[in-house]
């Protein structure tokens, strides 16, 4: 069997991949776009893509004989699952391995808003110490804060976790409530939406992007959320209606935002470069070398095991 691998892997992936099939492994930053995948499309059995790689119906049809998408990445945003399951196409993510990387970001980005560590380090690096007054670089108290966790599975109950040792006070929402000891399990708490915005100091986003979560932080929820509150993005910038938490941003309505994920990425806005109190990350929540290359091995199983027909590790359902 072919395999068309988006791009180098960290780790042992590619080898897996290897012992059972001939692999083709694309150009970084390019993917699916690539000479590599175009050329070889119509021979390709299974691919292995990233979250930057678009698969629609257009590249459906260019691989006759493509039988599974494996994404690195739990989100399958980039994926027309409906057009794969059409096509006979199965798609595979990779759950779980990067719950605590993902977690471990989403707080170093409310901490850094909260207490303004980029603005400082900027201040630092263009030669400008501020004088230590009593009220030099004032920022938000984290310890004691209320946290709103929009989307409440693996991801988001890690960041529970998190937020319990700085002594916050967790509420969550999504579509399903979860059942009484789940919540105090994780001593989070269930709110509708809407009351859930309205009441925190910082809300952090955990969901998928669906039809149903597109813009879900809307403009009308925003201007709901408290004064001063901070919003923390590492699911998918979709999610948020970007404009007008820039237009949040801008007029002192929202005290700041920590995103690691963008609507039109890698697009970023210079509005929102241009706010000081924003603090940016190039969609790198997973980014920490254990997790890179457990993900990879993940959707390098996935394949593996397709090749061999046994069950798939982690399908899309
Ligand atoms: C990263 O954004 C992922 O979905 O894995």
């Amino acid at each position: 069997m072919r395999v068309f691998v988006s791009a180098p892997l960290p780790g042992d992936a590619v080898d897996v991949l290897q012992r059972h099939a001939e692999v083709v492994v694309g150009e970084t930053g390019v993917g699916v776009r690539g000479a590599s995948f175009l050329e070889g499309a119509p021979h390709f059995d299974a691919a292995l893509t990233l979250l930057t790689d678009r698969v629609d119906g257009e590249l459906l049809r260019r691989c006759p004989r493509l039988r599974l998408v494996a994404n690195m990445a739990v989100g399958v945003d980039n994926v027309d699952v409906a057009a794969c399951r059409e096509a006979g196409v199965l798609v595979t993510n990779t759950p779980d391995v990067l719950t605590e990387a993902t977690a471990d970001l989403a707080f170093g980005l409310l901490l850094a808003t909260a207490r303004r560590i980029a603005e400082g380090d900027r201040d630092i690096r263009a030669g400008h110490f501020p004088p230590w007054t009593p009220t030099t670089m004032l920022g938000t108290r984290v310890f004691g804060g209320a946290l709103g966790l929009i989307g409440f599975g693996r991801i988001g109950q890690a960041m529970a976790r998190r937020a319990r040792g700085f002594g916050m006070h967790v509420a969550y929402t999504q579509r399903t409530r979860h059942p009484e000891s789940l919540e105090r399990a994780t001593g989070a708490s269930y709110l509708p939406l809407d009351a859930l915005v309205a009441e925190a100091d910082f809300v952090s986003l955990h969901c998928p992007l669906t039809d149903e979560t597109k813009q879900l932080l809307s403009a009308a929820r925003l201007a709901r959320m408290k004064r001063g509150a901070i919003i923390v993005n590492t699911a998918r910038g979709g999610c948020v209606d970007e404009g007008a938490l820039i237009a949040a941003l801008e007029s002192g309505h929202l005290g700041g935002a920590g995103l690691d994920v963008f609507a039109d990425e890698p697009r970023v806005p210079a509005r929102l470069v241009a706010l000081p109190n924003v603090v940016l990350t190039p969609h790198v929540a997973s980014a920490d070398r254990t997790t890179r290359e457990a993900m990879a091995r993940l959707a390098a199983e996935n394949v593996a095991a397709f090749v061999q027909g046994l069950p798939l590790r982690t399908p899309v359902p």
